[in-house]
């Protein structure tokens, strides 16, 4: 079970948490509004705001906590240590493409230095995962 507020409506879904938020608005609650382009953070179709900060909902599972697992799990991440995480989020041409993704796309909003600094901060402090509540979220 998966509850979140969309759109200031509280819904409770019977969805596995891993699953790509985008399918959860699209076809657990018919919001069509949000697009699927590539399926892979790139294109920015399917961005929504996620507790106020612009989220590609292609790649986000529907509970924050998953995603923080997501991106720790060496299976999903390319074999990737912390340390090669953050470099890699930080530094990768790709994903630095998000910053200036062409006329038409929302670059992602938070400032690089920002990010980097909260990043590293994260990591630093161990970077836990939030409690998998399934509240955080808020559409
Ligand atoms: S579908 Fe293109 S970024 Fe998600």
């Amino acid at each position: 079970m998966v509850s979140f507020t969309v759109n200031k409506r509280r819904v409770n879904l019977d969805v596995d948490p891993s699953t790509p938020l985008l399918w959860v608005l699209r076809e657990n609650l018919g919001l069509t509004g949000t697009k699927y382009g590539f399926g892979m953070a790139q294109c920015g179709a399917c961005t929504v705001h996620l507790n106020g900060e612009a989220v590609r909902s292609c790649v986000a599972p529907v509970s924050r906590a998953q995603i923080c697992r997501s991106i720790k799990d060496p299976k999903q991440n390319k074999n990737r240590n912390l340390d090669q995480l953050v470099e890699h989020l930080t530094e990768d041409k790709l994903v630095m493409w998000g910053r200036n993704p062409g006329e038409g796309r929302t670059p992602i909003p938070m400032p690089h230095d920002e990010f980097a600094a909260k990043l590293k901060q994260w990591h630093a402090a161990g970077a836990s995962c939030p409690a998998d509540t399934g509240k955080q979220a808020k559409l």
